[in-house]
């Protein structure tokens, strides 16, 4: 079936939070994403200044998703990719790289001089985005510390106008991050 590619949309994130959800439930990720959760991460991303992001459709249906954001760095632009997944009964027929090259032209046009994704060392992803020419960036690391649970903590969700005084949501640190 043919594949079309656009810009993500409000209206699409109910079929986007499935997707999210189907696509890191099974090993190597096992991640255990609900689809208000995954829905939430999607409008915290969407609410970014500089976000991108584009689904590929086959027919109606929404197979993969792109998202991510641009970042400023000294005189250049960066741009940051957050999540990148296909249904699972449709990855390896070339849906993932269909949407990195849709990317990687955007990204062309808006002179991006670079785009960076974190993902595990034994996730699938890693030889994907190896295959896709990205190399690992051997003079960095990723640094993560827990924040034991406060007495009144809640679940984390950050809208917008709330105690942190950001007129936006805050990033979600995610175990691949
Ligand atoms: C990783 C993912 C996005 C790749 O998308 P995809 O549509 O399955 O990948 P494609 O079919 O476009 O693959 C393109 C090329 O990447 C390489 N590739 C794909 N999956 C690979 C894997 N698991 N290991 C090594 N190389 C792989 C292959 O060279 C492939 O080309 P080929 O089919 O001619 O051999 C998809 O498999 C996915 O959603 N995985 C689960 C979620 C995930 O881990 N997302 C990334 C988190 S940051």
């Amino acid at each position: 079936m043919e594949l079309t590619l656009r810009e993500i949309t409000p209206a699409d994130q109910n079929a986007v939070a499935k997707l999210i959800r189907a696509a890191f439930a099974s090993p190597p990720t096992n991640e255990n994403w609900t689809e208000e959760h995954a829905r939430e991460m999607l409008l915290e991303w969407m609410h970014f200044a500089g976000f991108l992001g584009y689904v590929a459709l086959e027919g109606p249906t929404i197979v993969g998703v792109l998202i991510g954001r641009l970042e400023r760095w000294e005189a250049k632009r960066f741009f940051h990719l957050k999540e990148l997944c296909v249904w699972p009964e449709r990855q390896h027929t070339g849906i993932g790289s269909a949407l990195l090259g849709h990317l990687e032209r955007q990204l062309q046009q808006r002179n991006v001089a670079k785009l960076y994704v974190q993902t595990t060392r034994e996730s699938t992803a890693h030889g994907f985005y190896r295959s896709c020419g990205f190399v690992t960036t051997e003079q960095l690391i990723v640094l993560s510390k827990p924040i034991p649970p406060g007495k009144n903590s809640s679940n984390g969700a950050v809208t917008n106008g709330t105690a942190n005084g950001f007129a936006t949501p805050l990033p979600a640190a995610t175990a691949r991050s």
